[in-house]
């Protein structure tokens, strides 16, 4: 599959061990256990995807995550939700700064803290303590307090960040780039990329990650099927 996707990073983020796919000229698809991903051209992925639909190879309850289209590219599936989003990435790590040195390792004490911070800072986020596919967690304190935190959930040798979150009150101290540039770097130690996943409406974040490097990247539509 990595090599019919020519090595995307995408596609390296999202292989599995056990996995299917299809090439074709213009689309290559792959089902894993917990989802079915594409690259390629939009029109070509979704068409793919609905001829393995028609054939039964996708059930109830998929997550398809396929190149940006319109989600009425969508009709012929039954849609519980849907959401568009990029991953971004970078090569480089950024040069150190001073507020970088603010980041610290979290050890598992701060499990119960992070959660509380991301219940209120990234609610929405399922990256959380306890979640086996994150290896381990960054954060910055101010006067004693759990302010802002990160995680390392990378995968088949892509640096992968997630649950970046910065307290409300807190914010615009420079905090998340500091997050973002430190992590990035100590992912870059490992891994040739370091990537991220961001939502298309989340402006500030996506803003955030352009000033850190992150300015290469997928556009993306995930669909959650009935
Ligand atoms: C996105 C998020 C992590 C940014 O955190 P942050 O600590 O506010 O980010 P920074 O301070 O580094 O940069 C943000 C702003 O502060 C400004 N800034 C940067 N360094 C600064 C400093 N030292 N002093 C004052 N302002 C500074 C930046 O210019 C930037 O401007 P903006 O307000 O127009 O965006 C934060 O808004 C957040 O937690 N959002 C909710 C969760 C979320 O969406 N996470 C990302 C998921 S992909």
């Amino acid at each position: 599959m990595l090599k019919a996707a020519q090595n995307h990073p995408f596609a390296r983020l999202r292989a599995t061990k056990h996995l299917w796919g299809y090439a074709e000229e213009h689309a290559v698809v792959w089902k894993t256990d917990r989802r079915v991903c594409g690259i390629g051209d939009p029109a070509a992925v979704i068409a793919l995807c609905k001829r393995l639909a028609e054939a039964g190879e996708i059930g109830p309850g998929t997550l398809i995550e396929v190149p940006r289209v319109d989600i009425a590219a969508f009709s012929s599936f039954d849609i519980a939700r849907h959401e568009y989003w990029s991953v971004l990435w970078t090569r480089q790590a950024l040069p150190h700064t001073e507020t970088d040195d603010r980041v610290v390792l979290l050890p598992p004490s701060e499990h119960a803290a992070i959660d509380a911070l991301l219940d209120v800072a990234f609610p929405a986020t399922r990256n959380r303590p306890g979640n086996d596919d994150i290896k381990r967690w960054f954060g910055i304190y101010e006067d004693g307090e759990l302010v802002a935190v990160g995680a390392d959930r990378s995968a088949n040798g892509v640096g992968y960040l997630v649950a970046i979150a910065v307290m409300p009150n807190r914010q615009s101290r420079g905090y998340g780039a500091a997050l973002t540039r430190r992590m990035s770097r100590e992912l870059l130690a490992d891994s040739d990329i370091c990537a991220l996943g961001v939502t298309a409406a989340n402006t500030r974040a996506r803003a955030l990650y352009q000033r850190t490097g992150f300015t290469e990247g997928i556009d993306l539509t995930s669909i959650r099927l009935v």
